[in-house]
């Protein structure tokens, strides 16, 4: 609890301050479904649910499943303004049947007194479970009722061991590995005489936490860091934080695995990173151990230790058969004696080793023992990423890692399976592969001022400085799943069971009642195609969705760092994307693909957008910001790698990109925590100026002192993180400049509690006109829009509102419009079709039909996508590319995010219009 999100202990402290609302005492129910097909096995889950403003109070509701059987626990993961719940999170354990879905039903309940069931209802039998947390001194120990499972506070293992309901210990010494080295050499001759120091690490526990509540879900937070296993002078690094869920009923365990680099680019090159565990297999007769690993299509490896098919002898059909499905042999008395007298001649396969060293293909080899060859005997393109290692019976245990081939180079490998204690290592990456190599990609080109950086802009369109493109402070998270079993399963078990590792499932509320909420705006609606040019609009965005979809596949937009990420520019004279030239590579959401899919999720719940915004979110989130050091909280410009660019913004870390995925998960704590490390980017600012190349006004930053920044680019970024009192403060503050969000920067005064005062080229605050035209494409329509939603009619700033509303209706008025009311016209307009959208709106609240004719003309007819346009790709094969793709050279990630968003928008705005 100790690192219990910041974020939302500033919403609780709302709890308090209403006395204007009261709970509104209707009881009512909401059906979640899974997002595409239901799954086969149900294993537990955690989802979120919104509620309307004023509709039910903390403490003063309860939460039930419909069917009267299932058990749920519930909790609170956003609130509105007048204290009411607005997002709950409920968690279901296993359930042995799966149902298409749940009806959550809210009834409302007397605080203070003990909780009353509604009378009269039909219930059938609640299903037992049991979930026990024990927080000892020196372990934390969980029974799901199918698994103990105990987590040390101190030392190197992560887990002490995991015991099925049996009683067997199937993993033990649960522990993180990562290989590093000082060093890579540049060619194969600088292999000979290149000094290079390798070191090993393991994990190192710092501190350990537990949730509460834990009747249907139990949360145990490790963190630490990596410290060395061979007492090298290299200090602990690679900070690491590992959450493991745990469901009532459940043999499966998941795991979100997180690191943040705190290494030298130059010098801490890792070589492999794992999580390796011990499964006992001591009494188990050798042909009774099994390995399996993941091949494709649900496919398995299925050997044993020790095989006993395929020999110049037979032992026996009944023999080869159990062999074959797992399962303890018939006594070796009923084995052909040609067999038996000769077992001791058959090799004992110790080590195996699976790499997918790319999304392409893996390799399978095994070998006896170190000392001998391997033998390659197998491969395929891509591996399920499970591996089991265990007995017909001991038990055994499965590691599986999501989305394995797509976050290549990945391994598995199993080693001293003939001994008593064999060990499964999961290699998030492979020690196969060539070190990860964070340094620069290009060596600064002699850009040693700001005027040299600012005219290679011109040509590379890439922001250069030098010492910034550090990776200094970036993360990753992958997800991984454990599994324990009382004897080896069958391998159509183990597929069953991978697949929900691959696709968790997902439960959620239909587009209908999401919307209603409120919860995640109003700007938003359902899909029509009630007349051909709103047809023709689903179907575009249809098309977008799927030509993304298609094109992470055919570039392979895969890898340990940059799967979920997508490029920004096409290059059509290559037929390939600009991934090789400065800003025009990796998106890093500029002007906010993930708004886009997460908003086109909304409205259509369908499962193929849920997935790209999923893994767009956990690698924006993640890889293209900073959690650790001076810039913490900010994110980098688009660039060739993800932290190559200088300009390190709070656009790009913009919380509002993780909302989405944060609220409908129920809260998913790893997003939590990177909502929390936006909180201080404000802090940021008396350190580095955002726009410190091109300022004219001779503002410099320095800790304490007013800070400089943007209206939309910085201020939207931390609204969508604060949501509370700077927020309402530095609101005001917008509201109370002479041209309100016109001006396009403030002068911000962290220290009191966030002051916003006029810009430092307009301190007596007399008006000045300084439009951007990216002040509105990183999430400001959202913020603002959820924002006022929050404050309701008499919460906002005086004047914010207003401010909006101008700056909506002036961004594409006409010049003379614009000289009318500020005094001056707007330079720099541009991305009309992104800002149409904020037209419709206008048109939306001012009822103003005339409003809405001009935000469909710019959004067909000015920029962007046009009504002209058709979306279709081309097939491109032949010579003229390294495989064959259907090529939408028309398309540009800006236009993808922001034809997107206009559209969704000017719909639910202007839909009467069109
Ligand atoms: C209570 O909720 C219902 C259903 O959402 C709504 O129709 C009604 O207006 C609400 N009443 C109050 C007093 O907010
Ligand atoms: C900041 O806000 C807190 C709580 O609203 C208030 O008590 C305090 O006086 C404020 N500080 C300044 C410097 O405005
Ligand atoms: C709608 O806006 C236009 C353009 O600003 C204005 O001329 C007109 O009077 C407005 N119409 C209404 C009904 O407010």
């Amino acid at each position: 609890m100790a690192r219990a999100t910041r974020l939302l202990a500033f919403m609780s402290i709302l709890r308090g301050l209403t006395a204007a609302a009261r709970s509104n005492n209707t009881a009512s129910s909401v059906k979640v479904g899974w997002i595409g097909d239901s799954p086969a096995q149900h294993l537990g889950t955690t989802f979120g649910l919104p509620w309307p403003q004023g509709k039910y109070q903390p403490d003063e509701v309860d939460f039930d499943v419909a069917d009267g059987q299932t058990p749920l626990e519930s909790w609170v993961t956003g609130y509105w303004r007048d204290g009411s719940i607005k997002w709950s999170a409920h968690a279901i354990p296993k359930t042995n049947d799966v149902t298409d879905g749940y009806t959550i039903e809210a009834t409302p309940i007397v605080k203070g007194k003990p909780k009353g069931k509604p009378k009269g209802k039909p219930k059938g039998k609640r299903q037992t479970i049991s979930l026990s947390v024990e927080d000892g001194k020196s372990e934390v120990t969980v029974n799901t009722g199918k698994l103990t499972i105990s987590f040390p506070k101190e030392g190197r293992y992560i887990v002490s061991s995991i015991k099925t309901a049996g009683g067997k210990t199937v993993g033990k010494d649960g522990r993180l590995v990562l290989h590093s080295q000082n060093n890579i050499p540049d060619t194969a001759d600088d292999r000979t005489d290149k000094a290079i120091d390798r070191s090993n690490f393991e994990s190192n526990i710092e501190e350990v936490t537990v949730s509460e509540g834990n009747s249907v879900r139990a949360l145990v937070t490790v963190r630490g860091k990596h410290t060395t296993t061979e007492g090298s002078d290299h200090e602990d690094w690679l900070p690491f934080v590992v959450r493991f869920y745990l469901y009532a009923g459940s043999e499966a365990i998941r795991l979100v695995h997180s690191i943040t680099f705190d290494g030298q680019h130059d010098k801490d090159f890792i070589s492999g990173l794992g999580i390796r565990f011990q499964v006992p297999l001591e009494g188990e007769e050798l042909y009774n151990r099994h390995i399996r690993l993941a091949g494709t299509d649900g496919g398995f490896l299925n050997e044993a230790v020790k095989g006993i098919t395929g020999l110049r002898r037979d032992p026996g059909e009944a023999v080869r058969t159990a062999q074959v499905q797992g399962k303890a042999l018939p006594d070796e008395s009923t084995w052909d004696t040609r067999v038996t007298t000769r077992l001791h001649w058959i090799p004992v396969w110790n080590d195996y080793s699976l790499s997918q060293l790319s999304p392409d293909g893996f390799t399978l080899k095994k070998r006896t023992k170190p000392g001998q060859s391997w033998v390659n005997f197998a491969g395929g393109t891509r591996s399920g990423g499970l591996a089991y290692l265990g007995g017909a019976t001991r038990g055994g245990l499965a590691v599986a890692q999501r989305d394995f081939w797509k976050r290549y180079p990945t391994g598995l490998d199993i080693a001293n399976a003939g001994s008593d204690e064999g060990q499964i290592t999961l290699w998030l990456y492979s020690p196969d592969a060539a070190p990860l190599d964070l340094r620069g990609y290009h060596d600064g080109l002699g850009q040693d001022t700001y005027e040299k950086q600012l005219d290679a802009l011109e040509i590379t369109y890439e922001d250069y400085e030098e010492n910034f493109d550090t990776p200094y402070g970036i993360a990753r998270t992958n997800e991984v799943f454990l599994y324990a079993f009382e004897s080896t399963p069958s391998s159509d078990t183990l597929a069953e069971l991978n697949a929900n590792a691959q696709e968790p499932p997902v439960l959620v509320a239909a587009p209908e009642y999401i919307k209603e909420t409120k919860a995640l705006g109003s700007y938003w609606g359902l899909p029509d195609t009630s007349t051909p040019a709103k047809a023709k609009i689903e179907s575009n965005l249809d098309f977008l969705v799927k030509h993304y979809q298609k094109e992470v596949e055919a570039r392979r937009w895969y890898g340990f760092l940059d799967h979920g990420d997508v490029m920004h520019t096409y290059d059509p004279s290559r037929h390939q994307w600009r991934y090789d030239i400065g800003g025009y590579a990796w998106d890093n959401s500029e002007l906010s693909p993930d708004l886009f899919l997460w908003q086109y999720f909304l409205r259509t719940g369908r499962a193929d957008v849920y997935r790209l915004a999923e893994a767009m979110t956990r690698h924006t989130g993640e890889v293209d910001s900073y959690h650790l050091g001076d810039w913490k909280g900010l994110g980098t410009r688009h660039g060739v790698t993800h932290w190559a660019d200088s300009a390190k913004q709070a656009r790009i870390s913009q919380p509002q990109y993780r909302k989405y995925f944060f609220y409908l998960s129920g809260g998913d704590e790893r997003t939590g925590e990177l909502l929390e490390h936006t909180l201080d980017a404000d802090k940021t600012y008396g350190i580095l100026d955002p726009v410190r190349k091109v300022r004219t006004d001779g503002w410099r930053p320095f800790p304490g002192a007013p800070v400089a920044f943007g209206l939309g680019t910085d201020w939207a970024a931390l609204a969508a993180g604060w949501l509370i009192e700077k927020l309402t403060n530095t609101a005001a503050g917008i509201a109370q400049l002479k041209n309100g969000f016109v001006t396009g920067s403030g002068s911000y005064l962290i220290e009191k509690n966030g002051t916003l005062r006029p810009p430092p080229t307009d301190p007596d605050n007399d008006g000045v006109v300084a439009i951007s035209h990216l002040n509105a494409v990183f999430g400001m329509p959202e913020v603002i829009s959820e924002l006022l939603e929050y404050w309701g009619d008499d919460g906002a700033p005086r004047g914010f509102r207003e401010a909006w509303l101008d700056y909506a209706y002036y961004y594409l008025a006409t010049a003379d419009e614009q000289r009318a009311r500020y005094g001056a016209s707007f330079s720099g307009v541009s991305l009309r079709q992104a800002h149409s959208r904020l037209s419709a709106y206008y048109a939306a609240v001012q009822g103003n039909a005339t409003v809405a004719a001009r935000a469909w003309a710019d959004f067909g007819r000015s920029d962007g996508l046009k009504d002209t346009q058709e979306f279709a790709a081309v097939r491109v094969g032949g010579s003229a590319v390294v495989h064959p793709v259907e090529e939408a050279a028309w398309l540009s990630t800006n236009d993808f995010a922001q034809y997107g968003l206009a559209s969704i928008q000017n719909l639910a705005y202007a839909g009467d219009s069109i």
